[in-house]
């Protein structure tokens, strides 16, 4: 609930503006007032007429407005708010946060204000991927600036990736977070995430193909519900979610210790694709071939179970969550697991190579808990974790 909480509203110039008139009508219902600045980019997509109307407040447009400075001067008008919020952040905003530019009244106010700052980032898939964009992001991350979304999947421009501004209803969790209002906040959970590399020699390990793609689409939900979280990730390919504390390992041996020392916690959430064995005489230096055409015996040696020695361990957190990546027998398998591992509910999905799961944007799970198996339709994996981040969130409450 957002009773009595201020937020100023800065609506770029993109397609997705249009979602900035839910936002502002969930913002309402959850009792806060929204005081909404429109850029000149902005002004194509919204009217300032149906923004004002939403909003029950005068839409603030131009940097030099005689009668706004009267009436409240930009100066205040960045301050007086709880939090500042940019959506739809265009690479256009978010290049002018970066920079520190103020050419305009939004990007006027983002430079003045000494609230905290909200940006859901709107783009195409490409202008998000850019070198550029990224810079500008690490940057934006380096100055405070918090992130919801961008959620992946098919895009106004018709193409398919990172780059559609998260919705409305997840925004306004991430602003209830921000503020402290969120279902989990005071609450600490721990995700792990990504593969392990185990090494064969100095040069060479064994790995698998999780990108860790749901692990950091997780952390990131249960940050916007106000978590703490406590993110232990192997070598994964998609960086690590902003505003999360973020420890990185490479071995399952280094995960177990990392997420040892991060305990106690609310939940735990073992996304990570660990690997069962490691290789027992990894060599001190690189193998070289010898010549004679024998290929080297690599002798393998089980690693710790971390799910298993987290659920039965002195330090088990209330709620312990497992995944169960499987390639046949989904839900046999995954109540088996469940069982064996000890932990309270196993999220169980088909990787067979045709199902485009392992390494792709959409996720089909089954969740696996103590009442059986509740099958969800397919959905981006975004979804999956907002979905998940919900049903932990109801399961600690
Ligand atoms: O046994 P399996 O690897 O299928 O179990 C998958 C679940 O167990 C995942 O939640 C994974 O993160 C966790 N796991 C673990 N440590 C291992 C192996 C799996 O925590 N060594």
């Amino acid at each position: 609930m957002l009773a009595g909480k201020r937020i100023l509203l800065i609506i770029g110039g993109g397609i997705a503006a249009y979602k900035a008139l839910e936002l502002i009508r969930l913002f309402s219902k959850a009792g806060a007032s929204v005081v909404p600045v429109l850029t000149r980019a902005g002004e194509q997509f919204v009217t300032p007429l149906s923004v004002s109307a939403l909003a029950g407040a005068r839409v603030h447009q131009e940097l030099f407005d005689l009668t706004a400075e009267a009436e409240m001067g930009h100066i205040q008008l960045s301050r007086a708010a709880d939090l500042v919020v940019v959506a739809p952040a265009t690479a256009d905003l978010l290049g002018k946060m970066a920079t520190g530019r103020a050419d305009d009244l939004a990007s006027t106010l983002l430079m003045a204000t000494d609230k905290r700052v909200l940006v859901a980032p709107a783009m195409n898939v490409r202008m998000w991927q850019h070198p550029a964009m990224r810079r500008n992001m690490a940057l934006l991350a380096g100055d405070g600036v918090a992130v919801v979304g961008p959620d992946a999947g098919e895009m106004a421009c018709g193409e398919f990736g990172p780059g559609r501004m998260a919705e409305p209803p997840a925004i306004v969790a991430a602003v209830e977070a921000m503020l402290g209002a969120g279902p989990l906040a005071g609450r600490h959970v721990l995700v792990t995430s990504g593969p392990t590399h185990e090494p064969i020699d100095p040069v060479r390990f064994i790995a698998n193909r999780s990108s860790g793609a749901q692990g950091t689409a997780l952390a990131a939900a249960l940050r916007d519900l106000g978590a703490r979280v406590t993110f232990v990730t192997g070598p994964a390919t998609v960086p690590p979610p902003v505003g999360v504390a973020v420890v990185r390992v490479e071995t399952a041996r280094e995960m177990l210790g990392a997420v040892e020392a991060a305990l106690p916690a609310d939940a735990a959430v073992m996304a990570a694709a660990v690997a069962d064995w490691r290789v027992a005489n990894a060599g001190a230096q690189k193998m070289k071939k010898d010549g004679s055409g024998r290929a080297p015996a690599l002798e393998f040696a089980e690693n710790p179970d971390i799910l298993a020695r987290v659920s039965q361990g002195a330090n088990r957190p209330k709620l312990v969550i497992g995944f169960a990546a499987e390639t046949e027998k989904v839900v046999e398998h995954a109540t088996a697991k469940r069982a064996r591992k000890g932990c309270d509910w196993i999220v169980a999905n088909d990787v067979s190579p045709e199902t485009g799961i392992m390494g792709g944007s959409e996720n089909a799970v089954v969740l696996i808990s103590a009442e059986g198996a509740e099958v969800w339709p397919r959905m981006g994996k975004d979804a999956v974790a907002r979905q998940l981040a919900e049903r932990i969130a109801g399961a600690l409450a």
